[in-house]
Formats: structure tokens, C-alpha cells, sequence
């Protein structure tokens, strides 16, 4: 079954055009990813979705509903997680979302039922009686997170749910991201981190100024987009003239990588015994090697001809 379906999305903010004609679907059952620079578009698209901003044009359906026409049922399917985290700073974690789940009109034993549940997967026991103001990033972001799955929504929207966790933080997050799925839930998620796409997304959108450059399962896109692999050559400083001499003599395709060589190859657990035999015997022996296989940074790169790191924040 298709959760959502998105057809020739386009909003404009005045002559700002955030969303040109955007189209795509998500599988039930799938944790999809949005990937994109700052400005790209992902808050705005996931907010149309999620039934908060009005679209210029196009269509949304979840689960086979018109999102924009059968709102209310809708919002009933969907769980959404704004980028910024709306909880009552002055409240604890748990005055919060008994506040939220008024708001589905949950009684008061399903309430409890579904806190315990939730607080154990997501490990806010400790912390559920805090004031909100007072508790970390991390433990508002799981707390938050919890608010928006309260009501065992069909469809998660969440709008960049790690940023700002440190990285052991965000592994525990995908554990939960994928224990939410085998609950039954479908996601849809927007990141910056290459990595966080990579590993945790079944299926990228990639996005830019408002459009998907690319979509289709990371390794695919890899595969397709990525380049070569690299081996990449650290040789001692005050040598590396000398041995990028050496090695443009082996006609190699070479770059310069910040204080490594880079060389392009098809097959780079062949090369690397090669490139040492061959610096060593000129006295040019590396500090490090190391071989790089394609990312989706180099995906973004390859397509848009620009870096992604360059154009975050
Ligand atoms: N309320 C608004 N009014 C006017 N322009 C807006 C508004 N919200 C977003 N924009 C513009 O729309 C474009 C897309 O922004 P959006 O916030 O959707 O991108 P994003 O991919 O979520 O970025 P980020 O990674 O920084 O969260 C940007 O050019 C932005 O300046
Ligand atoms: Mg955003």
C-alpha cells in the first residue's frame, strides 16, 4: 500500500518559489528520507504534508485521503515533529503530553498505557516528571518525539530530529526510528547527515532549491552517482610535491585532498599495495592510507556541482 503520494507540489512564499512541482510517493512500512541543504525546501514540503501550510498547487494523499481536503481525518493518521520542539518549557515531560493527548481526546488509561510504553522504548523514564525547561536537548528531542506518537500515528513526519545530538545520541534514535517501524509505522524524515540518510533510510529524496534531484535507495544512488572509489595517499609533509610528482609519472587520475593525494580507481584493495611498493622504493613512504568508497555527499556533489557541507550551516 502507498502511506503517501505527492503530486506537482509547488508553493511559493511571494516570488520565493520553496516547492517546484514536487512528486514522489512512500511505501507503507518504509522510512523514507528528505536530504538537502539549508533552504531546500524539506520543512515546507513536510509541513504541507503534515497539514500545516497550505500548498500553491498540487496534491498530497495519505493512506489514499485527500490530504488537503479531508484534513481532519487525516491529522488523525499523522504524527508530525516540527523542526523546532513545541513543548510547554514551564511543564514537565509528562504534563505535556497528557496536554497532547487531550488534544486526540485519549482516555486516561490508554494515556498511561501508551506513556509507559513509549518512556521504555525511549528511555525518558528518569525524566518525565522534569520541568521541561530544565532538561537537555536530547531528553526534550525523545520527549517531543514521544508527544508526536502518542496516538500510534499511521505516518511520522519528522522534520530533523537529530540535529544537535551527539553521535551515540543519534545511533539510539535510529534504534528507535526502526522500532517505531516495527510497530507498524510508516516514516518520513528530513536530514542534513549524509550518514544519518545513508544508514538509517531505506529510500532518499535528495533535494535542492526545491526540487528532487535525485531519488531511489542510497546504495542505488551511490552506485549510480557516487564516482569511483578513492584511495586517498597521505604522504609526509614536506614530501608531498615529491610524491604527487612520483605518482602523476604512474599517469594516474590524481587530486589533491587537503594533505592527501586522491587517486580515482575502480579498484582500490589492488592499488594500495601498488602505490606503496612504489613510494617506498623512491623513499616517499605514506604516513596513512586510506580508501574512500563513494557517499552521498558525493551523490549531491555530482549532481548540483556543489559540496553539501559548504551550503549548511
Ligand atoms: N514562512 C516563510 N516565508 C517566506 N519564505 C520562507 C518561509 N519559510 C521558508 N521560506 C523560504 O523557502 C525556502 C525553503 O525553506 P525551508 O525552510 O522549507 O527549507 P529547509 O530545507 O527546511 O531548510 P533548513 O535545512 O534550513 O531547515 C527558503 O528559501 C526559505 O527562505
Ligand atoms: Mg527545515
Amino acid at each position: 500500500m502507498i502511506a503517501l503520494e505527492v503530486e506537482g507540489l509547488t508553493k511559493m512564499y511571494g516570488e520565493v518559489r520553496a516547492l517546484d512541482f514536487i512528486s514522489f510517493h512512500v511505501n507503507e512500512g518504509e522510512i523514507f528520507g528528505l536530504l538537502g541543504p539549508n533552504g531546500s525546501g524539506k520543512t515546507t514540503l513536510m509541513e504541507i504534508i503534515a497539514g500545516v501550510r497550505a500548498p500553491t498547487s498540487g496534491s498530497v494523499k495519505v493512506f489514499g485521503l485527500d490530504a488537503l481536503r479531508e484534513r481532519e481525518k487525516v491529522s488523525r493518521l499523522i504524527g508530525f515533529n516540527p523542526q523546532e520542539t513545541m513543548l510547554y518549557g514551564d511543564l514537565s515531560g509528562w504534563e505535556n503530553l497528557r496536554f497532547v493527548a487531550s488534544l486526540y481526546g485519549m482516555d486516561d488509561r490508554e494515556f498511561r498505557r501508551r506513556v509507559e510504553e513509549l518512556s521504555e522504548i525511549l528511555g525518558t523514564k528518569g525524566f518525565l516528571d522534569k520541568r521541561v525547561s530544565k532538561l537537555s536537548g536530547g531528553q526534550r528531542r525523545r520527549i517531543s518525539l514521544m508527544a508526536s506518537v502518542l496516538h500510534s500515528p499511521h505516518l511520522l513526519i519528522l522534520d530533523e530530529p537529530t540535529v544537535g545530538l551527539d553521535p551515540e545520541a543519534r545511533r539510539d534514535f535510529w534504534e528507535v526510528i526502526w522500532g517505531l517501524r516495527d510497530e507498524g509505522s510508516t516514516i518520513l524524515l528530513s536530514t542534513h547527515y549524509m550518514e544519518e540518510a545513508d544508514e538509517l533510510c531505506d529510500r532518499v529524496a535528495i533535494m535542492d532549491k526545491g526540487r528532487i534531484v535525485t531519488l531511489g535507495e542510497p546504495e542505488e544512488l551511490k552506485r549510480r552517482y557516487g564516482g569511483t572509489a578513492k584511495v586517498i595517499v597521505y604522504p609526509r609533509l614536506r614530501l608531498i610535491g615529491e610524491a604527487e610528482r612520483a605518482l602523476r609519472v604512474m599517469s594516474l587520475k590524481l587530486t589533491r585532498m587537503g594533505d592527501g593525494l586522491a587517486v580515482d580507481t575502480e579498484e582500490p584493495e589492488e592499488l594500495v599495495p601498488v602505490l606503496i611498493t612504489s613510494l617506498s622504493s623512491r623513499g616517499l613512504e605514506p604516513e596513512r592510507i586510506e580508501i574512500r568508497s563513494p557517499t552521498l555527499e558525493d551523490v549531491f556533489l555530482n549532481l548540483t556541482g556543489r559540496p553539501l557541507a559548504e551550503v549548511m550551516e
